[in-house]
């Protein structure tokens, strides 16, 4: 039977837990020896921006789960003192500052996964630092534009109504089983609940073309529920199939958006995210449309 929606009141959600353990192999070999999180957009590299993004929602401590790779990840948002000094003797105040901020972005802890069984481990291995307190799930392999402002409504929502909240993008029919699927029931405009939830249906089987994009608000039940859950797609322990878990006992809501997302999970989208930020950004535009223009005219594409 499905929850009547919940008003209730909530403790303020401070924490976020981002799984960065992933082999990567799309990206092989440049993640052969470093996390894919830290392959670079410009001049950040990917887990900057969604550290940025939880920062902007109000997060202010940030578990990364991560594997043999997090050598890489741990030193980015740690102090350089010889790199500081370097700059500091070199008068590169600018660079300094930055890269001094980076360490007090907000705190920052790792643990490790252990044994990769799946997102749904990853995130379970969170329960004891997170605790019985609501808290934000932000995937790796993307990133939000501040415009989209979109964890911050999801927040906004869980505040309201004390419940679960997923982050749903249309998609085309054809491309639904490569995701998380929701079976909607609307509320209001960028707001549904959530009636089902399923891991990469076959189109045939999708409820709906509404895809589950990687960000998530849960209340701490849903720890519950990953210990319960069995493998699933892939043989994995699926996040996706513990919120199904979770909607038999709680209400989750799903907040839609259509634009601000950007995908680094697969070599196309991740070079598309490269030219869409180089565009957006002031210092670069002119000179890189420029050269788009010269390049697309060189390879006959003009
Ligand atoms: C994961 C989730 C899936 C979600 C997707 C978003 O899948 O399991 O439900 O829709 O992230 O990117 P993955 O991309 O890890 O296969």
């Amino acid at each position: 039977m499905r929850e009547s929606p919940a008003v209730n009141a909530t403790s303020p959600v401070r924490k976020a837990v981002i799984p960065a353990a992933g082999f990567g192999t799309r990206f092989l070999p440049a993640t052969k020896a470093q996390a894919k999180e830290m392959l670079p957009i410009v001049d950040k590299p990917v887990i900057q921006y969604i550290v940025e993004e939880a920062v902007a929602a109000g997060i202010d401590d940030i578990l990364i789960i991560t594997g043999f790779t997090k050598r890489s990840i741990e030193d980015h948002f740690d102090r350089q003192f010889e790199l500081e000094q370097a700059l500091a003797e070199s008068g590169k105040d600018a660079q300094l500052a930055e890269v001094v901020d980076l360490a007090d972005l907000a705190d920052i802890h790792f643990v490790r996964q252990g044994e990769r069984l799946g997102l749904g481990h990853a995130i379970s291995v969170a329960r004891k630092h997170v605790g019985d307190n609501p808290f934000v799930v932000m995937l790796g392999d993307e990133f939000m534009s501040p415009r989209a402002d979109l964890l911050a409504k999801m927040i906004r929502t869980h505040a309201q109504y004390g419940r679960s909240v997923l982050a749903l993008q249309e998609v085309e029919p054809e491309e639904i089983s490569r995701y998380g699927c929701a079976k909607p029931e609307r509320i209001s405009d960028g707001l549904v609940q959530i009636l089902d939830i399923v891991e990469k249906p076959q189109v045939s089987e999708a409820p709906s073309n509404l895809a589950v994009m990687g960000r998530y608000v849960f209340t701490p039940e849903i720890f519950d529920k990953l210990e319960h859950v069995e493998p699933g797609v892939g043989g994995e322990i699926q996040l996706t199939d513990a919120i199904a878990m979770l909607l038999a006992d709680q209400a989750v809501y799903g907040v839609t958006f259509d634009d601000g997302r950007y995908d680094t999970g697969t070599i196309p989208a991740y070079l598309e995210t490269i030219v869409d930020l180089a565009l957006e950004r002031d210092d670069l535009r002119d000179d890189f449309a420029a050269y788009l223009r010269s390049a697309l005219d060189r390879h006959g594409f003009a």
